[in-house]
């Protein structure tokens, strides 16, 4: 039986999530990736700072519309004040959920203390849940990791601050601070955390197979999942672990004609997302991730990687596709 996962008032349509990555997962990817099954998708970060909301970075960040609902929109800082404010002026711009980002090892945002470092300082991390949680009548959600270091895997403690605070979420990535990206997520402290609070959890981390995911939600008990970098190149991942977790049985992949209408519509959102200038320098890390398990693509990525017009863009990838069909190997 699959978990019903449930924030505040929201019955999400599936216990999959697109976890928040900052370059990545902007409106047009957030919503390929709901299209491809998932049922959450969480915007990158806004910095809680609001006087540097005014940048083009940020107003893209803060661009929501066409998506679906409930829209989650994650802010990031290490002031309460400042991200109370912040929460409250997400809400009015849109935002159905709030998530507090304690999750990211980035050291510093605007020279604070914030994401993950912000597990070390407990008195700190309650001011900021209670701040925030006062200062919205929407959800109010927390990520976060299992502690900032090996030896100090604190993520029970803040769950448990967390629930009493009114948080009605918890995503947890199973690695500490100091782990960064290095070795496995470890699954044990997230089980932890689950068997300890109400609200609801989401496991995190390393997710990227169907086996792994239906492993995960077994192991942990979690309420979902939340995917990262598993969805990068490959948005089609939630539907697949969709059809697994409900049939055992796995989706077939999807064809090359697919994965190519997929990346070209991906493209085109991209280029009129950012406009033509930003929008191909953004398509290239996307394309190479789409590419990333054709064996001839690093030739390709090279070549792709010098064009500035969104148009040669489209035609290199036809010509790209057209020749995997065709079993061509691609020459420089
Ligand atoms: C490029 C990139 C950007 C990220 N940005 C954020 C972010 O803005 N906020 C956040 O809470 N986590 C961020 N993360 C962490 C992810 O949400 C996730 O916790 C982590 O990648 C582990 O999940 P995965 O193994 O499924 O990728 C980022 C991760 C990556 C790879």
């Amino acid at each position: 039986m699959l978990p019903t996962a449930k924030i505040g008032p929201y019955t999400l349509p599936n216990p999959l999530i697109v976890a928040p990555m900052a370059g990545v997962t902007d409106r047009p990817f957030r919503l390929l990736c709901r299209r491809m099954g998932a049922g959450l998708a969480v915007s990158e970060m806004v910095i809680a700072d609001s006087k540097l909301w005014h940048t083009r970075k940020s107003r893209t960040r803060m661009n929501h519309q066409g998506e679906p609902e409930p829209r989650s929109v994650q802010i990031a800082g290490g002031d309460p004040d400042m991200l109370a404010d912040a929460a409250r002026q997400n809400a009015e711009f849109g935002a159905q959920i709030i998530d507090i980002n304690m999750g990211c090892p980035a050291k510093k945002v605007c020279n604070k203390a914030a994401g993950s470092a912000l597990m070390k300082d407990e008195k700190l991390v309650q001011e900021i849940l209670e701040a925030v949680v006062s200062a919205v009548d929407i959800p109010v959600t927390l990520k976060m990791r299992t502690g900032w270091d090996r030896d100090n895997r604190n993520a029970k403690t803040i769950a448990k601050m967390a629930e009493d605070a009114g948080i009605q979420a918890l995503a947890v990535h199973g690695r500490t601070r100091a782990d960064k990206y290095l070795g496995d997520a470890e699954y044990d402290t997230i089980a932890e955390v689950k068997a300890s609070v109400g609200i609801p959890v989401f496991a995190n981390g390393d997710i990227t197979t169907p086996e792994k995911a239906r492993h995960v939600l077994a192991y942990t008990g979690a309420d979902g999942l939340l995917i990262g970098r598993g969805a990068q190149g490959r948005p089609w991942i939630f539907r697949e672990i969709m059809h697994f977790l409900e049939t055992g049985e796995h989706l077939a992949a999807p064809p090359l004609t697919e994965v190519e209408q997929i990346l070209q519509e991906h493209l085109a959102e991209l280029h009129s997302f950012y406009g033509e200038k930003m929008g191909v320098r953004i398509a290239r890390k996307h394309v190479g991730w789409y590419l990333q398990t054709h064996d001839e693509s690093k030739q390709f990525r090279s070549r792709f990687n010098g064009i500035e017009d969104p148009l040669e863009q489209k035609d290199s990838i036809a010509q790209y596709f057209a020749r995997l069909r065709n079993g061509e190997v691609f020459a420089a």
